[in-house]
């Protein structure tokens, strides 16, 4: 995808036996096979401590594997890079800076001119509905408006994969569908590889097109937190009443909590 002069790159990942263990012995992921294509959105669900932070921050770069590999398209993760933007829960923006500025840091950063810069902003201010709030500062917004800024810088980046880690959990379930919905949207606009982790069973399958369980380990009798993945392809039917989406949340939550669980929701 072209924005100006600035090339998208392809965002395929794939993540060969990947492991990780801390000293100690203790296996924060092992055992994790999992190739994404360019242009998917996959989500991650999984019960809490099974590696699903630590997975995308393997893939970010911010920590390095133990066993296995991890390629975004043909190059192997070693570290942080423009290619992978992240996004977290609490939505981390430079507090002294304004909502452009925010924005504009990555593209500055990059050495770009400062037309580009200027082009980068509008483009992504605009495509989170920011605009008038452009001269703002972060503690004069509100969180869901905040995350749509940490959004936008992240993508002002032109990375080709965005990782994001429980970026709605902190929202009220507003703001959350109206963040859901504006991600869906910018995701097929862009055509950006989305690898989203989430508690939200619900969330999980309104948005991805794949959704990845990671069970853990332990849960199944194995020591050393060694994790399970199962992917579940989804349809197109995204209707929250629908008999499929309520198969679907079904199927996760017994891959999660076993059979006979109640399906609910703690999003
Ligand atoms: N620095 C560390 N040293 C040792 N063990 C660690 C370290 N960081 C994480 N772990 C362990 O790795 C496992 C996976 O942690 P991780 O944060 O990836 O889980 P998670 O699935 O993201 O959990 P949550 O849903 O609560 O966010 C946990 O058992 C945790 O205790
Ligand atoms: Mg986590």
């Amino acid at each position: 995808m072209r924005i100006g002069t600035i090339q998208r790159h392809a965002g395929m990942i794939d993540i060969q036996n990947v492991g990780k263990q801390y000293s100690g012995g203790t296996y924060a992921v092992k055992n994790v096979d999992l190739h994404i294509d360019s242009g998917e959105f996959v989500a991650i669900v999984g019960p809490s401590g099974c590696g699903k932070s630590t997975l995308l921050r393997m893939i970010a770069g911010f920590e390095s594997v133990t066993e296995g590999k991890i390629l975004v398209e043909t190059t192997e993760v070693s570290g942080p890079g423009p290619d992978r933007g992240v996004v977290f829960q609490d939505y981390g923006l430079f507090p002294w800076l304004t909502v452009e500025e925010n924005i504009a840091y990555g593209p500055k950063e990059a050495g770009y001119p400062r037309s580009q810069v200027k082009k980068l902003v509008g483009k992504y201010i605009d495509l989170v509905g920011l605009k008038l709030f452009a001269r703002k500062f972060p503690h004069e917004l509100s969180g869901g408006m905040q995350q749509r800024v940490a959004i936008a810088r992240v993508l002002a980046n032109t990375p080709a994969v965005m990782l994001m880690d429980e970026p709605f959990g902190a929202l009220d379930a507003l703001t959350r569908e109206q963040l859901q919905n504006q991600l869906s949207k910018i995701q097929k606009e862009l055509g950006i590889t989305v690898l989203f982790v989430t508690h939200s069973i619900e969330e999980a399958v309104y948005l991805a097109d794949r959704v990845v369980v990671m069970a853990d380990g332990a849960a199944n009798g194995v020591a050393g937190n060694i994790k399970k993945v199962e992917t579940i392809e989804l349809g197109e039917n995204r209707d929250s009443t629908s008999v499929e989406f309520n198969v679907y949340r079904r199927e996760i939550s017994e891959l999660i909590h076993g059979a006979g669980h109640e399906v609910r929701d703690h999003a």
